[in-house]
């Protein structure tokens, strides 16, 4: 299957680490030159040789960007514009947890922290990468939402609301440009290894358990399904919220 990225840029924020880093390494591998965004340079870097050893025909260019700012989103896509001259694709995946407490106990401070990072990020990033987008060729635009956009999940209240939240941003702004030339869809990973979700290897297993194929996602299960809704092969795709969660949302 040949995804026909050859030559176009995508941006993914939260690129240093867990799925963001097998996202961006996906687009490489599939000819597209990447925008890498994140909050330390250490772990864009490492991004970068990975994708330096798997495709040396693309270029990277890495920017420092928190996602809970605007400014930082519209650097990023400046910084696609002048470097490539366009935008094609845009993976809003910079993502935190939250405090581990029933909704009485959540600190407030915590709470609008997670909202600003992961609700509000991905309106940030969408409202700097769509205006690139129209101004050009188009593009599409996926956002990271989790298993837990669609349930509960008990002590995780900011994080839940928040995963919510990107899934109705995204099917609004797929009808905003369903006929301007820009998808836009969500993805909802299970419970996937990343240094998200910690260390603690009981606690690994637990969730592991909770899903019906019995074990844990890898970024790269999830970066496959973003290039895929990236890239022209769905085309017909605007509006979607995929999961990819080994039969969790099934039960
Ligand atoms: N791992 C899972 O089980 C899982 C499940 C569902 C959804 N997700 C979502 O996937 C996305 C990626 O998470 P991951 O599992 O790869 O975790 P990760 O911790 O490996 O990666 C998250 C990345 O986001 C960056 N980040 C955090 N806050 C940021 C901020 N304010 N500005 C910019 N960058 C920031 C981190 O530096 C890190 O590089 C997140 O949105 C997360 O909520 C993860």
């Amino acid at each position: 299957m040949n995804l026909n990225l050859n030559g176009k840029t995508a941006l993914v924020t939260g690129a240093g680490s867990g799925i963001g880093q097998a996202v961006a390494l996906a687009f490489a591998r599939e000819g597209a030159n990447v925008v890498l965004t994140d909050l330390k340079q250490e772990s864009l870097d490492e991004t970068v040789k990975l994708i330096e050893q798997a495709n040396k025909d693309v270029q990277t260019v890495t920017v420092i960007a928190d996602a809970g700012n605007p400014d930082d989103h519209q650097k990023a896509v400046d910084a696609a514009m002048e470097t490539f001259g366009r935008l094609d694709a845009a993976v809003n995946n910079a993502g935190m947890g939250g405090e581990a407490v029933p909704v009485a106990e959540v600190n407030v401070k915590n709470w609008q922290k997670v909202l600003e990072v992961n609700l509000s990020g991905v309106f940030y990033g969408m409202q700097a990468q769509l205006n690139a987008m129209l101004g050009g060729e188009g593009g599409s635009i996926v956002n990271v939402a989790s298993i837990l956009g669609q349930a509960g999940w008990a002590n995780g209240a900011a994080y839940v609301a928040s995963k919510h939240g990107v899934v109705g941003l995204t099917r609004t702004a797929a009808l905003d440009y369903a006929q301007k030339g820009v998808r836009v869809n969500a993805v909802g990973p299970g419970f996937i290894e990343t240094p998200i979700l910690g260390q603690d290897r009981q606690a690994l297993d637990y969730l592991a358990s909770l899903h019906p194929m019995g074990r844990l996602g890898k970024p790269e299960e999830i970066a496959h399904l973003i290039v895929f809704l990236s890239s022209p092969l769905a085309s017909l795709i605007t509006g979607a919220y995929y999961n990819a969660d080994g039969g969790y949302l099934a039960k």
